[in-house]
């Protein structure tokens, strides 16, 4: 049996996604900025999916712009907020994605610009009263902070984070890639002026995602050399992604509360199995609590002979996870994420199982009985 629980890396596409998309490779193939009827067919169908998109966040359809996926989309808010929108300062979390961290290091080379760090509470939350001090001294500033992590499964409170940046006209990016489509998210009252979406962690294709901007701020090119997505993104479209996007995106919000209902009820069958077979298993920054992202379980076996051969023999038997976030498993590295919020502890060892629509009550329970044999533990029935 093979057993894919590696959903936060990427997911799987859905066979009407791939449906949706088929005619725009086959028979729809014009350019959406000619002007005769091949181009005007396909600029149609982008400009509905930007509609579609759009009115599941609540938001108008100009407020969309379609990027190459969620590094863009974050690159693209922190270049906007220093190069374009006056601030001076970016301030973000040890947690964040690197697309995040390595932009703002990046842009805070300049010399008129500064880059800080935000202090997380003990459970890993943004601590409000803190960025609340921080934000009085007046610095323009760009405050960046992800709504569900992708490696331990933390959830931030946009909300609060938002007033608070507003309170004290700061801008605030959210990087959204991995709750976009997984939770309801209303941007015409969140206090949010931007947030990156990803096409593939919701069963959509791969390089295909964009920035919400809120409405009113001005941004111009991002890439220059064309005028397409209202001249803040040259480049011809990736019309067949953006497709795929917004079929993926209405799949996923039309039953979204039964998928979340299913998935929530994995993650308990996993956390309990686990605890059945695994005396010492534990969890990562509370990704074992209803108040974390229902997708992502960070689990924290206790020291063993195999721990550093465990994704590997998950592997072999046909278990995909994962031991932190896809860009860095490759890595030797221990985890920024969970090297941030203390969990690294000599001997035990920490894998990332992340679920989706599509994964069952039998693949979790292949996964666990798979834990349990490699650990040579009590393999549950
Ligand atoms: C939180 C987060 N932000 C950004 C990204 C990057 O998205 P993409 O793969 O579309 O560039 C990822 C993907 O791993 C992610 O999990």
């Amino acid at each position: 049996m093979n057993v894919y629980l590696d959903n936060a890396a990427t997911t799987p596409m859905l066979p009407e996604v791939i449906d949706e998309m088929l005619p725009f490779m086959r028979d729809h193939f014009g350019n959406p900025s000619s002007t005769h009827a091949f181009g005007r067919k396909t600029k149609t169908a982008i400009e509905q999916a930007r509609r579609r998109i759009s009115s599941h966040l609540n938001v108008a359809p100009k407020t969309i712009c379609f990027t190459s996926g969620g590094t863009e989309a974050d690159n693209m808010a922190l270049h906007a907020g220093v190069e374009q929108l006056g601030c001076k300062r970016i301030l973000t979390c040890a947690t964040e994605h690197s697309a995040v961290l390595k932009t703002a290091q990046h842009l805070a080379k300049s010399p008129d610009v500064t880059f800080g760090l935000i202090a997380l509470d003990s459970s890993g939350k943004v601590d409000i009263p803190s960025l609340d001090t921080t934000l009085s001294d007046g610095i323009p500033t760009l405050v960046s902070v992800m709504h569900g992590n992708n490696e331990v499964g933390i959830l931030q409170d946009l909300e609060a984070i938002g007033h608070c940046c507003r309170a004290h006209g700061a801008l605030f990016h959210t990087d959204t890639v991995q709750t976009m489509g997984h939770y309801p998210l209303d941007f015409s009252s969140l206090p949010v002026d931007f947030a990156a979406c990803s096409a593939h962690k919701l069963h959509g294709p791969k390089g295909a995602g964009f920035l919400y901007v809120r409405d009113g701020l001005r941004i111009s090119a991002h890439i220059m050399g064309g005028s397409q997505e209202r001249a803040m993104r040259g480049g011809t479209e990736n019309l067949i992604g953006i497709i795929g996007l917004a079929k993926a995106f209405d799949l996923a919000m039309e039953h979204q509360e039964e998928h979340a209902a299913h998935i929530r009820s994995l993650k308990q069958q996993m956390v309990a199995e686990l605890r059945a077979s695994i005396p010492g298993v534990e969890f990562n920054a509370g990704s074992d609590t209803e108040d974390s992202l229902y997708t992502v379980l960070n689990v924290n076996f206790p020291q063993h002979e195999k721990n550093g051969m465990l994704l590997f023999l998950l592997d072999l038997d046909g278990v995909a996870c994962s031991g932190g976030s896809a860009c860095s498993s490759g890595s030797t590295q221990p985890s920024h994420v969970l090297s941030a919020l203390g969990c690294q502890s000599d001997g035990r060892s920490s894998i990332r199982f992340s679920f989706s629509r599509l994964t069952t009550h039998d693949c979790i329970h292949h996964a666990t009985q798979a834990v349990a044999r490699i650990r040579g533990a009590e393999v549950l029935a």
